[in-house]
């Protein structure tokens, strides 16, 4: 109904005359009139160097543009428009089934499809009547307008005046500045070569760290199944033709476990077996050629933002290369869908990499400048979950609060979040990663208001003190995550807060330490991750001299240890009584009649029932018990 408010006064202020009868629709209520801000050009990222998102997109690289357009007759509304996309909750695609004037287009929202680079300027294109040949060049990166994927532009053609959506680019990783080495002749010999092609081969793949990088995982299975690679059924690991090993390199020595878990696979092909060796993920991204240099059996090294780019990758190995795709990557559209682990709860990532510069974290430099996806892809992969099925989706990024602000115009993460809240049939709706810095009330509004996104937050504070905070480069103090938590207890009372903090960061002192465990008090998490400061490579603390020995970081780590168990326990005692909702997730391993599910807050419930007929079910629970870090209960309803 505010949509419709909206346009009539749109049509009042700009003469457009509205439909007689619009389309109904289904976004939500828009609000912002704000002018349209230019987009920043370039993110300051990868410690030192400035990393222009716009300018990965390179001519030489890219082929292509899928675009979606809104053709109108003034400039006025045009602009009036963009305004309200910088607004918020209002999706290119239902506006352009109410407002365009392009009679092609329309009734898809706007779909024009794939315009390619190469024949951007022929003067006899089959786009000509619907995309003029001036809008198809003035897409071409380097030579019309420095746009990226989400963006919205405003092209005056002989038409009319076009908003243009670049919903996507086909980027051709084989051209990029990857490196290419010949791997010796026959020397070694490679599954994916074209001459095992009779052959039906398996994969494994070994997936450490964070839930990106679970995703990460489940999309390259998703490619290497379409290329017909099965994944190995076999416990035994030797037995796998392709082996990916998709790696973290957040803390310790992660490199070191990396080269132990090659080896095993190194050696069956300097025994002569047909093995391709990839090394994925972050410690990928750090280490580059590097890992080539010390394990010559590794096929390919690619770093996370190739994750959707195996297949064209593997050709190249196929083709006797062994190739390292490390350079800055566009994260092109998910081409092929992620062979999920789970048939109940799946991960959607809306904004990869991260232009933070936490002093003491390496994945701005392994995971590259921020990349929002578009909130229509973001919706429809959201939308087709639920139809697959799925009743919870918990939304990813490194820096979700960033979410949108790299577009054109710019988008606020709240705004997604009330509309992916308000997506019929999903049940539950997580998000991952808060930052103080940027977590504002409205996210907060958000989950008070959609009964579908859950009472839970994780926002890590990483120290209790404000010099260390000022150090790390955090850019956000004690008082500010405290104003945080206050709004959300007063909001979201009854909703969990967990957190990731580090101790033992270079120069803390014991009384900045104790103010660390004063502020753990104060909170009082539900649980937070705990992890004594480890020298990352190209990171800034990693060089400073005062850092802490091991004795001192490992005493701290045991004190905090103790005082988050105590409150995750204290939190979850509060449950005892209470009749919760909670989704069946899997089975007890422990006690094959028991099955598994969380509540909201995301506290793990333990109850009897059978997993072949309560897998996805929502029950309520009579919580009974509480430890630590776990609850069980029983079974209210029967199914
Ligand atoms: N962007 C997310 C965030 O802000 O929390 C995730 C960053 S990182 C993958 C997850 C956590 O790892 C961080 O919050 C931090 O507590 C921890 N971490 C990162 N670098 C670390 C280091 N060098 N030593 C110890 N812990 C580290
Ligand atoms: Fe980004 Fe790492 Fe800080 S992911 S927000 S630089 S903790």
């Amino acid at each position: 109904m505010r949509l419709l408010l909206l346009l009539a006064s749109i049509a009042l202020t700009t003469g457009w005359k509205m439909p007689l009868s619009p389309h109904s629709l289904k976004c939500p209520p828009l609000y912002s009139t704000k002018q349209p801000k230019t987009a920043k050009p370039s993110f300051p990222t990868l410690r030192g160097t400035t990393v222009n998102a716009r300018k990965i997109v390179d001519s030489r690289s890219a082929k292509a543009y899928r675009v979606r357009h809104i053709l109108l007759q003034t400039e006025q509304l045009a602009e009036e428009l963009l305004s309200n996309f910088r607004g918020g909750e209002m999706l290119f695609t239902e506006v352009a089934m109410q407002m365009s004037d392009c009679e092609l287009t329309k009734e898809k929202g706007g779909e024009i499809g794939w315009v390619d680079f190469a024949s951007a300027s022929n003067s006899e294109h089959a786009l000509d009547d619907l995309l003029p040949k001036n809008v198809r060049e003035a897409l071409v990166p380097g030579q019309g307008m420095d746009a990226k994927t989400g963006d919205i532009l405003k092209i005056k053609s002989s038409r009319g005046v076009h908003l243009i959506q670049l919903c996507d680019i086909m980027v051709d990783v084989r051209e990029r500045g990857k490196k290419r080495f010949r791997a010796e002749e026959n020397k070694w010999r490679t599954a994916v070569d074209p001459s095992n092609s009779g052959k039906q081969l398996h994969y494994s793949i070994e997936s450490m760290g964070c839930q990106m990088n679970s995703l990460d995982s489940e999309r390259i299975a998703g490619q290497l199944e379409s290329m017909n690679i099965l994944p190995l059924d076999d416990e035994d690991e030797k037995k796998a033709d392709v082996v990916v090993l998709n790696t973290c390199s957040i803390r310790d020595h992660a490199e070191q476990k990396v080269y132990s878990y090659i080896g095993p696979h190194a050696k069956r092909k300097r025994d002569g077996e047909s093995v391709s060796i990839i090394v994925a993920g972050c410690v990928a991204e750090q280490e580059g050629e590097q890992l080539l240099r010390r394990c010559p059996e590794v096929d390919l090294v690619m770093g996370p933002q190739y994750a959707n780019r195996i297949a064209d990758l593997l050709e190249d190995v196929g083709n006797g290369n062994q190739v390292v795709a490390t350079a800055p990557e566009y994260i092109v559209e998910d081409i092929t869908k992620p062979k999920r682990d789970s048939t109940t709860c799946a991960w959607v990532n809306i904004i990869y990499g991260c232009n933070e510069r936490c002093a003491f974290c390496i994945v701005p430099s392994t995971r590259g400048v921020e990349q929002s996806r578009t909130a229509e892809s973001i919706i429809k992969e959201c939308e087709e979950l639920v139809k697959d099925g799925y009743k919870e989706i918990t939304l990813l990024g490194q820096n979700i609060d960033a979410y949108g602000r790299d577009l054109s115009p710019k988008r606020k993460f709240s705004d997604l979040l009330n509309m992916i809240g308000s997506i019929e049939g999903l049940e539950r709706v997580r998000f991952v990663t808060s930052h103080p810095r940027y977590m504002s009330d409205r996210v907060i509004d958000a989950v008070a208001n959609n009964p579908s996104v859950c009472d839970s937050f994780h926002i890590p504070f990483q120290s209790g003190n404000d010099k260390v905070l000022r150090e790390m480069g955090r850019g956000h103090t004690v008082a500010k995550y405290l104003r945080i938590v206050n709004s959300i207890r007063e909001k979201v009372p009854d909703a969990s807060i967990t957190a990731d903090v580090i101790v033992g960061f270079p120069g803390e002192t014991e009384e900045e330490f104790l103010d660390t465990l004063k502020l753990m008090e104060t909170v009082k998490f539900d649980s937070v991750n705990t992890a004594a400061y480890s020298p990352r490579p190209n990171t800034p603390a990693a060089e400073w001299t005062n850092q802490l020995d091991e004795e001192t970081k490992s005493d701290r780590l045991q004190r905090i240890n103790r005082l988050n168990l105590q409150h995750a326990g204290e939190r979850r005692a509060r449950m005892v009584g209470r009749t919760e909702k909670i989704l069946v997730e899997g089975r007890n391993v422990k006690k094959p009649n028991q099955v598994y599910g969380r509540t909201g807050h995301g506290y793990i419930v333990y109850f009897d029932g059978m997993i072949e007929e309560l897998l996805g079910a929502i029950v309520d629970v009579k919580i009974l018990e509480s430890s630590t870090y776990s609850l069980t209960g029983e079974m209210l309803d029967s199914l």
